[in-house]
């Protein structure tokens, strides 16, 4: 029987056909892909600027740089998220205070509340799986401690909180292109998205050696470009995003008919339009299933197994971590199953037949 895959990169010839005639146009890096393909995020998100660089890690990095952080400075970030998302603010300097998240995956704000002290300079939601974050709750908070709110899109590009682009609520947005991505760019890919002008300008300058022109280096900064040939994909994919991200909702739809009686599926809150990076059921016998599903062909995956602040790389570094008891319970029952823009009911139906077996 055909393996079912967890993700699978969105590929035509379209995309093959503008990947070629970027290959043919002889311009390489930043040239007129990359641009339109800038204007077509900022465009798509809702923002002023959409600024391209080789993945979300590099573009927040560059981007907590311009923000200028001090040392000390803490930022509030849910820790269960993927481990880049905590990286960019430890190389800034500052310190991530880690909270816990609710039954959405999302950072629960009454502990964001909880946690904001004397230090705090940011809140750092991540629309985790494709779900929005309470931004409503998190951007009233962020306005009454004069906090700014960045939002780690990487997962939940094309994901609507109250009829609005994600990434377009908070001071800046980070959105990567990962090949499992719901948008993605034929290899590592991301941008931020803002309405300030200085914070643009800045992260254009740092990811091409601090330039302000061809020999006028204002700052010292960094090769971390994006090319001509993953841009004109890009482009294309994004064409294609909400088509994808519709399809996505119907698997997902499909998936919790079928399941909701016998395992957690995601919920949705009312204010919600997610986009399904993630399906993320919870199971108490979550290896064991895992198993099952892996002997009939059908992938799965764990996002993410170990939390982060309980990474030795985040022990190794600070010495009074807190205790988040549902991100600690849920690392070990959570189990994502196979999800893209083109599965087929057939085989969203061969994964719940395989799931059913098993707990029947
Ligand atoms: C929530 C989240 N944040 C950040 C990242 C980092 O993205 P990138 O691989 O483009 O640096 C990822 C991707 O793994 C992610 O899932």
């Amino acid at each position: 029987m055909a393996k079912i895959p967890l993700s699978k990169v969105f590929l035509n010839d379209e995309i093959r056909a503008a990947a070629a005639a970027a290959l043919d146009s002889g311009m390489y890096i930043l040239g007129r892909e990359c641009e339109a393909f800038e204007q077509e995020l900022a465009d798509y998100t809702g923002t002023r600027h959409a600024v391209l660089s080789s993945s979300w890690t590099a573009a927040t990095i560059l981007l907590l740089q311009v923000m200028e952080l001090s040392a000390g400075d803490e930022v509030i970030v849910p820790s269960h998220t993927a481990f880049p998302t905590v990286e960019p603010i430890i190389l800034a300097g500052a310190k991530p205070v880690f909270v816990d998240v609710d039954d959405s995956y999302c950072m629960d704000p009454a502990q964001v509340a909880a946690a904001i002290g004397p230090r705090t300079v940011g809140v750092m939601p991540v629309h985790l799986y494709g779900h929005p974050a309470d931004m409503d709750a998190i951007q009233q908070l962020a306005e009454r401690h004069g906090l700014w709110v960045f939002e780690d899109c990487a997962q939940a590009q094309g994901a609507m909180h109250r009829g609005r682009r994600v990434g377009s609520i908070g001071f800046a947005s980070g959105f990567s292109f990962y090949p499992s991505k719901n948008l993605t760019v034929l290899g590592d890919g991301g941008c931020i998205c803002t309405n300030d002008d200085r914070l643009a300008d800045g992260v254009r300058m740092l990811r091409n050696h601090g330039r302000k022109s061809k020999f006028t280096h204002e700052k010292v900064g960094y090769n971390l470009r994006f090319n001509e040939i993953q841009a004109a994909a890009g482009r294309v994919a994004l064409r294609y995003l909400d088509q994808l991200n519709a399809h996505r909702r119907e698997v997902a739809g499909h998936y919790s008919r079928r399941l909701g009686e016998l395992v957690v599926t995601p919920p949705e809150r009312g204010w919600a339009d997610p986009v399904y990076h993630m399906y993320v059921i919870r199971t108490p016998d979550r290896d064991a299933l895992a198993a099952h599903l892996s002997a009939q062909g059908i992938d799965t995956g764990i996002h993410y197994p170990v939390a982060n602040h309980q990474q030795p790389a985040i022990t190794g570094l600070y010495s009074e971590l807190p205790s988040l008891p549902n991100t600690e319970r849920w690392v070990d029952e959570i189990l994502s199953l196979p999800i893209h823009g083109q599965m087929s009911l057939e085989e969203v139906d061969r994964v719940c037949d395989a799931v059913i077996s098993f707990i029947e």
